[in-house]
């Protein structure tokens, strides 16, 4: 097969983009003929990165030409597998080289949160299609950039919420409940009631394990020492790199949700309440939490449980039927979009009676690789910027809460009243509490600030503080470009 690089196509912007952030200038994008294999990267490859490898392995015309991580454990055990069937690949420890192999189309990336939105800009001015896991962003700021870059550097970014390639099924639901068919929406309800166990307490700084990069895990975030067990998926639950369980099983949800409302910006005012309760670990992030946002036709009320249903059961509640799914409660009955990753919906009327079920999904991988070959950013199922906004509500619930100072259950019942369903959610979040032997008189709730924002700017109204938590301090080099 001839191979064509065109360097001509190659955008003046992403040249000096690339070289700002130290890529090469030699770094290109191929112009791809319609039936021409495409090459793919995978970066971070541990859990998510190696679904990537399958996934991306199993779409027709695309190989996975490239793998990145910066664990040369992981690096080296996923290598011998391509290696052990022949297959040749290439391995990098440092995702700036794996960006500068101008044989790669697509760049896909499921490092730790902390680094998605970084990958994708670079991406994107290296000139590859990315395809980023979810949430999009560690922090409100960058996954606008994230989006400006895509639309900047024309390239197609997919989000890995898969679900959204649920068309017959979700899509389908979301729309006929849309068209009024249950009479008015008057909340959208995300439910995460998840295990998370305590991730331990250590006593001081902890080792390094051999093999990995710490500078370049660490990227953007302090290169502080580690402060757990496991330097590996428990990031999730501190706050420099992860953002708790509405920021990885939450988000799926919240983008349901979103998208059931069929609002296309950030909610006019958000408020959270929550905690970190039953166990003292080295987490900081809320293992139980609601979220409220306060859209004006209906609010989007989100839900995180991580403790069972009592004390040593390994049940967790269910709320409706389910632990994880969506719920779109209307005049008329309700939409329930269940799963962890969902494939389908069901409608019940006011009696409870199923009245209508959808279901089927296509393949979020081959529907990415539909659009670069088309390039067109409409095929998309999961486009960018509603990544973006999805996991933006994560983040700006988070922001409350992190803002918020303990209460006791009266105060917050009185602060919260006025919002009719939220008082509902903290109801039965704290008999959900007692059942777990939680005594919030002695550890008590985060009642987080009431925080109102501009949708237009993507900034909270006079409250500097949750200002400055919609970005962070980068740290150099690893510094996220600002795109106009
Ligand atoms: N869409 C889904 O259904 C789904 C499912 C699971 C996880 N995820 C997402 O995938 C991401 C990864 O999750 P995980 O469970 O695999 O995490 P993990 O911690 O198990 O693995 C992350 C890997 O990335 C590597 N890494 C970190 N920084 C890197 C860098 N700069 N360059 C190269 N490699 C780097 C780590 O060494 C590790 O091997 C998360 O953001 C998560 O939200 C999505």
């Amino acid at each position: 097969m001839t191979r064509r690089v065109d360097r001509r196509s190659f955008l003046k912007a992403s040249v000096a983009g690339a070289a700002a952030v130290g890529l090469s200038l030699s770094s290109g994008r191929r112009v791809l003929g319609a039936n021409e294999e495409i090459r793919v990267g995978v970066i971070g490859i541990r859990g998510r990165g190696a679904d990537h490898i399958k996934g991306f392995g199993a779409v027709p015309g695309v190989r996975v030409a490239a793998i990145c991580d910066c664990d040369a454990n992981v690096l080296d055990t996923v290598a011998e597998r391509f290696r052990s069937q022949g297959q040749p690949i290439a391995t990098y420890t440092d995702a700036r080289k794996l960006l500068d192999n101008k044989d790669l189309d697509v760049v896909a990336t499921a490092t730790p949160n902390h680094w998605h939105s970084l990958i994708a800009v670079w991406g994107c001015q290296a000139g590859k299609d990315v395809y980023v896991e979810k949430p999009v962003s560690h922090n409100v700021w960058e996954g606008r950039q994230a989006v400006n870059a895509a639309r900047r550097y024309d390239r197609i970014v997919q989000t890995g919420t898969q679900s959204r390639s649920s068309r017959e099924g979700v899509a389908q639901a979301i729309a006929w409940v849309r068209s009024g068919q249950l009479g008015k929406i008057l909340a959208a309800r995300g439910i995460c009631y998840k295990r998370r166990d305590s991730i331990g307490l250590v006593a001081g700084p902890q080792p390094i394990p051999s093999g990995i990069d710490y500078d370049l895990w660490c990227g953007p975030a302090p290169l502080d020492p580690l402060m757990r067990k496991n330097l590996h998926y428990d990031w999730h639950w501190v706050w420099a790199t992860g953002n708790g369980d509405l920021g990885n099983q939450g988000i799926h949800q919240m983008d349901l949700a979103r998208w059931s409302l069929g609002v296309d910006h950030l909610s006019p005012r958000v408020w959270s309440v929550g905690g970190r309760f039953g166990y003292v670990d080295d987490g900081q992030t809320a293992n139980t939490q609601i979220v409220f946002h306060d859209y004006p036709d209906a609010p989007l009320i989100f839900e995180v449980r991580g403790l069972p249903d009592k004390t040593d059961s390994r049940n967790m509640d269910q709320f409706l039927g389910s632990n994880v799914g969506v719920h779109v409660h209307c005049e008329g009955g309700r939409l329930f979009i269940p799963g962890y990753a969902a494939t389908g919906a069901k409608a019940y009327d006011r009696d409870g009676k199923e009245i209508m079920a959808w279901s089927g999904t296509e393949d979020h991988f081959a529907n990415f690789i539909r659009a670069v070959r088309s390039r067109r950013r409409e095929d998309l199922h999961a486009d960018i910027l509603e990544g973006h906004l999805s996991s933006a509500l994560c983040h700006t619930g988070n922001i409350s809460y992190r803002l918020g100072k303990t209460a006791t259950g009266d105060e917050i019942a009185a602060r919260i009243r006025a919002d009719r369903d939220a008082t509902d959610a903290w109801q039965r979040m704290v008999e959900h509490l007692r059942a777990n032997q939680v005594d919030l008189a002695t550890t008590p709730a985060t009642m987080g600030a009431v925080l109102r924002m501009d949708p237009q700017t993507e900034r909270f109204v006079d409250n500097e503080q949750a200002n400055q938590l919609l970005t962070r301090d980068y740290r150099e080099p690893f510094r996220v470009p600002e795109i106009a």
